[in-house]
């Protein structure tokens, strides 16, 4: 299915930073693309939480005209009414301004838990200071035990969980999601429960910077609620232009691993190539060295340190960007520094940890050794892998690597654990 042309400019949030809702809007075309994936034969009971201006439910009550629609969101200006252009007559619909976080929302707004057929929802982006509530919320949805901190429970994963309360066996969650429960490290036991609990059924992967003034990476999910486990799923990606690529299924363990298109048509595009024998930058590796000084500490540091404004720009596949001499620490100093800070030594391969444009940021050590940054990681590799390495990252088969590998809402970052299952 094609999108309507300008898909980007349809899509309008507010500052992720400055607003406490994480209010963003999604456009008509994304809120049809999702409300028709959902495979639905008339359901009688839709819910939106969090439901803004409602661009959702207004493509909901488009498609479902005889269902009853329930919408809820905290902020009393969010719109209490449908699209009365797209619902038809017979759509039948309430509002109700209530924190959808409230354990006890399904009493506040008259349903039963394990009635509804259908939820969608566009999650705002935002990490609510810690209740109770959340505990009864996660530990109903059977998410209670999977997240390794608390901390972790941002309102995407807890507005996931609440709608799953409310949707009955075999009904659908139609979800908008952040790139951090699709591909983030410390989400994997939530993908794992959830593929174990439930079907997911597919997950398309938006273009970047289809939300206007961020790169934030974001999906479309659709999972039917304890319709069995999940043992394969179906991943696409949308162009710029709405297109939809070609499905890849991906098997449980690799869904665990990451749910995002990028990845695995990369992964898979390694394993098909068959000339050489890939592996992993970790295999490759001794140790991945993250610097330690921040960046509020550079300019009090007693030494140069080397930092994301350091790289040089790329200069074609067959250059190497090597480390200024300036920040070359002679034998004592490096005494001095290595007690306060982590050292990159003559050999490491630098790559930029964060940041925007990440993929294009690498550098050789080779005039001495160099303090970094707590943004750049240093790659400590042995002379048999050192070229293949440096030159598989200035490739653009490496920046596309790195560049799928990293993730983050406001700000993009390589974790090392995704920059260890990289393959080259
Ligand atoms: C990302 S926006 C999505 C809006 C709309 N669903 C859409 O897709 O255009 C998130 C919405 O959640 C609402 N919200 C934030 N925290 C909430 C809460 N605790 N309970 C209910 N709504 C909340 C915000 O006011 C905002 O309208």
């Amino acid at each position: 299915m094609a999108l309507s042309s300008g898909l980007r400019q349809h899509l309008t949030r507010s500052g992720r930073h400055s607003d406490p809702w994480g209010r963003y809007y999604t456009s008509p075309d994304v809120s049809r693309s999702l409300i028709e994936r959902i495979e639905v034969h008339k359901p009688t009971l839709v819910v939106e939480l969090g439901s803004g201006s409602g661009s959702l439910c207004s493509a909901a009550a488009d498609r479902w005209h005889d269902a009853q629609l329930v919408t809820v969101d905290v902020d009393h200006r969010a719109s209490n009414r449908l699209d009365a252009k797209r619902a038809g007559p017979r759509v039948r619909h309430s509002h109700y301004v209530h924190d959808a976080l409230d354990a006890a929302l399904s009493e506040k707004i008259g349903l039963r838990l394990g009635t509804v057929d259908v939820a969608v929802c566009n999650p705002p982006y935002i990490r609510p200071r810690w209740r109770s509530d959340f505990g009864k919320i996660l530990e109903d949805a059977g998410l209670s035990g999977v997240l390794t901190s608390i901390h972790d429970a941002g309102a995407d994963l807890l507005f996931l969980a609440q709608n799953l309360r409310l949707l009955r066996r075999n009904g659908k969650l139609g979800l908008i999601l952040p790139d951090g429960l699709i591909a983030a490290e410390c989400y994997r036991g939530v993908r794992q429960a959830l593929m174990r609990q439930h079907m997911v059924e597919q997950v398309v992967q938006l273009p970047r910077r289809v939300f206007k003034g961020t790169e934030a990476q974001t999906y479309l999910a659709v999972l039917s609620k304890m319709a069995g486990e999940t043992h394969q799923v179906k991943l696409r990606q949308m162009g710029n232009d709405g297109s939809l690529s070609e499905i890849i299924e991906v098997p449980q363990d690799l869904a665990a691993k990451r749910l995002d298109y990028s990845f695995h048509a990369r992964t898979g595009l390694q394993e098909r190539r068959g000339t050489y024998q890939p592996i992993s930058v970790g295999m490759a590796v001794k140790e991945i060295v993250r610097g330690t000084i921040c960046s509020s500490a550079i300019a009090a540091f007693p030494a140069p340190i080397f930092h994301l404004g350091d790289f040089v720009a790329p200069a074609g596949e067959q250059a190497v960007r090597i480390v200024s001499k300036r920040f070359a620490l002679g034998e004592r100093a490096a005494r001095i520094a290595v007690r306060d800070a982590r050292l990159a030594l003559p050999g490491d391969i630098l790559l930029a940890r964060v940041g925007r444009g990440l993929e294009n940021r690498l550098a050789l050590v080779v005039h001495g050794p160099c303090v970094i940054s707590d943004c750049i990681f240093a790659l400590r590799t042995t002379d048999e892998y050192r070229e293949r390495l440096y030159r598989f990252f200035e490739s653009e088969a490496g920046r596309h690597a790195r560049a799928t590998s990293a993730h983050g809402v406001a700000a993009r970052f390589l974790s090392k654990t995704n920059l260890s299952e990289i393959q080259f």
